[in-house]
């Protein structure tokens, strides 16, 4: 059948040319961070997770901003998720950190992801680095021991023009 076998090189000559592997950064809004500390996981999950708790009302974004509406959906030593809904346009964001001991267990490595649901926002303005920098900074992490953060703009959607203060 060597029709078939034309066919099936047709398509994937095309699916070849179309795909276009590491071309753009990120499809859609999203950001992923690793963060390096000298303490303990558990510290650090901790920490997390009661500044989550803190902005929870829209109380943190009366005077604007986006530190509110973070909502805890789950929380252990080595894993924690929650959501961030933005004031007023309401566009929901996944965030989830994976926390990994080394090091007989004296540091943390986090590793952080944050992907707005709504597939089509693509220029976020940062939203979603700020997502994760802001529950770092909010709770006194960076400041922590050892603190090292790694990420790019191809990691995270328009991460270097990003000002937490606004989103
Ligand atoms: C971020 O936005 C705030 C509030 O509008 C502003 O005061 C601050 O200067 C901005 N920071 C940067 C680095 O642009």
């Amino acid at each position: 059948m060597p029709s078939l076998y034309w066919k099936l090189a047709a398509v994937v000559l095309v699916v070849g040319l179309t795909w276009q592997p590491c071309c753009c950064g990120p499809l859609h809004a999203q950001c992923k961070v690793e963060w390096y500390f000298a303490t303990s996981c558990r510290a650090v999950s901790d920490s997390l997770v009661s500044q989550i708790r803190k902005w929870t009302s829209m109380a943190g974004c009366s005077m604007g901003g986006q530190k509110c509406l973070y909502k805890l959906r789950s929380a252990s030593t080595h894993f924690v998720a929650a959501t961030h809904t933005t004031p007023f346009k309401g566009y929901r964001d996944e965030l989830n950190f994976q926390l990994t001991s080394y090091n007989f267990f004296t540091c943390c490595h986090v590793s952080a992801m944050s992907v707005s649901e709504n597939w089509y926002v693509v220029r976020d303005q940062g939203t979603n680095y700020c997502n994760l920098y802001n529950l770092m900074e909010g709770s006194g992490l960076t400041e922590a021991r050892g603190y090292k953060e790694v990420t790019s703009d191809f990691l995270c959607t328009q991460r270097s023009t990003a000002n937490c203060t606004v989103y």
